[in-house]
């Protein structure tokens, strides 16, 4: 199959910034009119997938209501079928027609958080089919704020499936030419709309119970749903940081190994000196061994390894600016053929426990202490 591209370039959402509501629905309703809008419009209402950008990172979308076009996400993805994925919307209207209920908790979050980085959980409306939530009797939902993701799904008139687009098990893709190296002749089209603004997938919120919990986490922290909705559980596999069998994720997708690069990642954590200084003497016997090396660095520290290949995923005075790389890095080792990564980490922030989460699956959960006696 050939997959159309449809360039769409610059009409991007800077999550830091913000987008006023007046300026969002202006570029909706304009895009709604756009050729390649109604396009892709078209191939989704006729069971096609097609791969959009939105503001966390991009989704491989498909016809929510129709089990056989949900299949096709499956197929091209090769992802476990017990893995559910999330209906995207475009305005609260939407919403009554695919849950059977829309609890309190889900109102004041939605009010507070849509259209953006924030996806809930609903008892799902018959109309959903088994094929889109894998036979839970749930299912997940988010409105996206990013204008070409608004308009399309407006346009199509359907809610969206769409999980992220990359292959199963590969880093979630930021930018369309991600989409084309694991897509490319599996799908019918990939619109081009620039770089993600946020880079890394929603914060998943369960609102079927009694207090809400939070099943992922993202750019909208558990501070900031706090805020809104008064006390947020963590599902405890969030923090985990080894696997653990015996706890079963209430989000299937969490308990596949995710992220992953193709070479063999290691965490190291501790002061960034003895971090440094550690990775370093670690590069030194990898390469030994004759592996190539490759080092996950910030603007701070780049200059302090000695690997073959460095990168560096963001600066640590602006902690959205790692989240934003975090996949692509992980992407750019893979091209340049490294057999090990060693790895900073990035707690601090009120980001931290989204990037970590990330960083620890990419990782296999190997995580090094580094003390000062180890250096
Ligand atoms: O930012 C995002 O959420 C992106 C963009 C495209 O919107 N989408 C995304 O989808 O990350 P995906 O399929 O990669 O991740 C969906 C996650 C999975 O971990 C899945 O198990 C969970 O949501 N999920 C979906 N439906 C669920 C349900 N009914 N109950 C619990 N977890 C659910
Ligand atoms: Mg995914």
């Amino acid at each position: 199959m050939e997959t159309k591209w449809i360039a769409l370039d610059g009409w991007q959402t800077e999550m830091d910034g913000g987008l006023e509501k007046e300026q969002l629905e202006g570029q909706v309703s304009k895009l709604k009119e756009h050729p390649g809008i109604v396009q892709a419009a078209k191939i989704l209402q006729k069971g096609g997938l097609v791969a959009f950008p939105t503001e966390t990172v991009y989704g491989l979308g498909a016809n929510g209501l129709d089990s056989e076009a949900a299949g096709r996400i499956y197929a091209a993805k090769g992802r476990p079928s017990d893995n559910p994925l999330i209906l995207h919307i475009a305005s609260m209207e939407e919403l009554p027609g695919i849950v059977r209920e829309i609890p309190e908790t889900a109102k004041k979050l939605a009010k507070r958080f849509w259209p953006g980085p924030l996806t809930m959980i609903f008892p799902k409306a018959d109309c959903v089919p088994d094929g889109t939530t894998g036979g839970l009797a749930t299912v997940a939902v988010r409105m996206p704020k990013h204008p070409i993701a608004l308009a399309l799904i407006a346009c199509a008139g359907l809610p969206i499936a769409a999980p992220s687009a990359n292959r199963s098990g590969r880093p979630s893709t930021t930018t369309a030419w991600h989409v084309k190296e694991d897509m490319d002749g599996q799908i019918d089209c990939i619109i081009d709309g620039g770089e993600v603004g946020v880079g890394l997938e929603s914060t998943i919120v369960d609102v079927t119970g009694e207090k809400p919990m939070m099943l992922r986490p993202g750019y909208i922290t558990k501070e900031m749903l706090e805020e809104a909705v008064g006390e947020v559980f963590l599902d405890p596999v969030i923090t985990a940081t080894q696997p653990d069998p015996t706890i079963k994720p209430k989000a299937p997708g969490m308990k596949y190994r995710h992220y992953a690069p193709k070479a063999e990642m290691l965490l190291c954590e501790g002061r960034e000196q003895e971090v440094a200084a550690y990775i370093n003497t670690q590069t030194e016997r990898s390469q030994k061994e004759g592996k190539r090396v490759g080092v996950l660095a910030t603007e701070q520290t780049r200059a302090a390894y000695r690997a073959d290949v460095v990168l560096s995923v963001g600066s640590r005075e602006k902690e959205e600016s790692i989240a934003r790389h975090l996949f692509q890095v992980l992407r750019e080792f893979d091209e340049a053929g490294v057999d090990v990564i060693y790895s900073e980490c990035f707690e601090e922030g009120p980001l931290g426990m989204a990037i970590m989460n990330r960083l620890r699956k990419a990782a296999g959960y190997r995580v090094i202490q580094v003390e000062e006696s180890d250096v």
